[in-house]
C-alpha cells in the first residue's frame, strides 16, 4: 500500500484570472485526491519571498514574485496516496513547452513563470509550506501525525 501524504497546492494568478479554478480542482479530484484545506488569497511581497525562497537570487525571482502577487491566488492542501509525487505529475514540467499532454501546465500554462500551479516536491517541503500556508491548521498537533498524513 502506498503512503498517504499532504502537499500544498497553489492555483497561481494568472490560473485564477482565466476562471480555471474549478477545471484544475477537478483534474485532481479524478486522480482521487481529496481536499484538507482551502483558501482564496492575495500575497504580500514578503510571504511571496519566503514561500519560495529557494528561490532567491535566481535570474527569474523578481518576476515571480511580481507574477504570483498580481491578483488573488487559491491555496490548496491536497491530500492522497503517493500525493506528492502524483501531483507533480498531474502539473507536468515547469515549463509547458516540455509538459507532457494532458498535464495542468501543457493544458493551461501561459510560460514558464506565469505556469498556472505550484506544488510541493518533497516530504520535507509539503511540511514546511502547508505549516507556512496553513499554521491555524497545523497547531492542532495531528495534523502531522502518522495517522493522519
Ligand atoms: P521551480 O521550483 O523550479 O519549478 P516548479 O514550480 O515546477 O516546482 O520554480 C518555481 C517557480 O519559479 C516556477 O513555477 C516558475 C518560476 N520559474 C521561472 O519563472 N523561470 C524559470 O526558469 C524557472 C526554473 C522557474
Ligand atoms: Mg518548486
Amino acid at each position: 500500500m502506498e503512503k498517504v501524504q499532504k502537499s500544498l497546492v497553489l492555483i497561481k494568478p494568472d490560473a485564477v484570472e482565466r476562471k480555471l479554478v474549478g477545471k484544475i480542482i477537478s483534474m485532481y479530484e479524478e486522480h482521487g485526491l481529496n481536499i484538507a484545506a482551502m483558501k482564496l488569497v492575495k500575497l504580500d511581497k514578503t510571504f511571496a519571498e519566503i514561500h519560495y525562497k529557494e528561490h532567491k537570487g535566481k535570474s527569474f525571482f523578481n518576476d515571480l514574485i511580481k507574477t504570483i502577487t498580481r491578483s488573488e491566488i487559491v491555496a490548496i492542501v491536497l491530500q492522497g496516496e503517493n500525493a506528492i509525487e502524483k501531483i507533480r505529475r498531474i502539473n507536468g514540467n515547469t515549463n509547458p513547452e516540455k509538459a507532457e499532454e494532458g498535464t495542468i501546465r501543457k493544458m493551461y500554462a501561459l510560460n514558464n513563470t506565469e505556469n498556472s500551479v505550484h506544488a510541493s516536491d518533497c516530504e520535507e517541503s509539503a511540511e514546511r509550506e502547508i505549516k507556512l500556508w496553513f499554521p491555524e491548521l497545523v497547531a492542532k498537533e495531528e495534523w502531522f501525525s502518522a495517522r493522519n498524513m
